[in-house]
């Protein structure tokens, strides 16, 4: 295990574990947190030996609540939009990853540690957990990506009143709105999240990847633009030994080998 000040790095096999490790302020993303995970992420997306990534908060409390207030205080507009800019390539590099990457939502998701699952592939919660975007009450809105993913997700209309409102939903709410797609027991966690992770990390990578960038992009094209995306991707997932083993061992009635080619 490879341990800094705000996060730990761990493996599991094939898959990345990386916690937010600074649970005596509910895991708050301060700039260096940020700049930490960036350099961590970067490095598990560019590992051969990886082939998804799990992303959880250190404590019982919280996975994260939000931006560090301290260093927020005093900041001028110039230095807030860079700020902000800077969050969202960030987090952007984790929606980007072409890897699957798993939130394992331990507590707290608030405002920023909100758009960090917001930016993750896919969203488990434990039953405990608090989601929200509670900027508003600081009289500031979301910086990393939240205002543009959350309604992506869940809908405008859902993604104003909780932005608007600042009010927080549990576990339940947030599955029933889509904001995560699975809730379980706290203790179950881990191993829930681990094992979606092992599970998609035993499929062919390459597809995996594929289909995250037609689902990610795709959101932001015409129907038509999509579209045509997709038919690119689907060519492109033709074109790997992977199609062609898993359509082979079909035939065969065996398991597919993938090899990530
Ligand atoms: N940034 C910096 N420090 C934070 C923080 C944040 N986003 N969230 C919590 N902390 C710190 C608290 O200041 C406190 O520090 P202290 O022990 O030195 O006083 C510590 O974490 C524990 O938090 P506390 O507020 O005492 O816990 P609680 O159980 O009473 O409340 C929350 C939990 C999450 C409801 C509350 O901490 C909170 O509202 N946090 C801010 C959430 C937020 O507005 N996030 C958006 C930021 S843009």
């Amino acid at each position: 295990m490879n341990t800094d000040e705000t996060l730990l790095v761990d493996r599991r096999r094939k898959v990345g574990l990386v916690t937010l490790n600074r649970p005596a302020v509910l895991n708050a993303l301060s700039v260096r947190t940020l700049e930490d995970l960036d350099r961590v992420i970067a490095g598990l997306g560019a590992s051969a030996d990886v082939s998804a990534v799990v992303i959880t908060g250190a404590g019982e409390k919280a996975f994260a609540a939000g931006a560090d207030i301290q260093e927020l205080a005093g900041l001028d507009a110039a230095a807030a939009s860079a700020y902000s800019a800077r969050g969202q390539a960030v987090l952007d590099r984790i929606d980007r990853l072409g890897k699957p990457v798993v939130a394992a939502i331990n507590g707290y998701a608030l405002g920023g540690g909100c758009e960090l699952a917001l930016a993750c592939t896919l969203r488990v919660a434990a039953d405990h957990a608090k989601l929200g975007f509670p900027e508003i009450g600081l009289g500031a809105i979301p910086g990393f990506g939240g205002t543009q993913r959350l309604p992506r997700l869940v809908g405008r209309g859902r993604a104003l009143e909780l932005v608007l409102t600042g009010r927080r939903v549990d576990a339940a709410e947030a599955l029933a709105i889509g904001l995560v797609h699975k809730v379980v027991p706290r203790a179950a966690l881990l191993d829930e999240a681990i094992g979606l992770a092992e599970q998609l990390a035993a499929s062919a990578p390459l597809a995996l990847g594929y289909a995250i960038e037609a689902i990610g992009c795709g959101a932001d094209l015409s129907l038509a633009d999509g579209c045509r995306l997709e038919s690119a991707l689907f060519g492109l997932a033709a074109a790997t030994e992977d199609m062609h083993e898993g359509v082979r061992a079909f035939l065969d009635k065996r398991k597919p080998a993938f090899r990530g080619r």
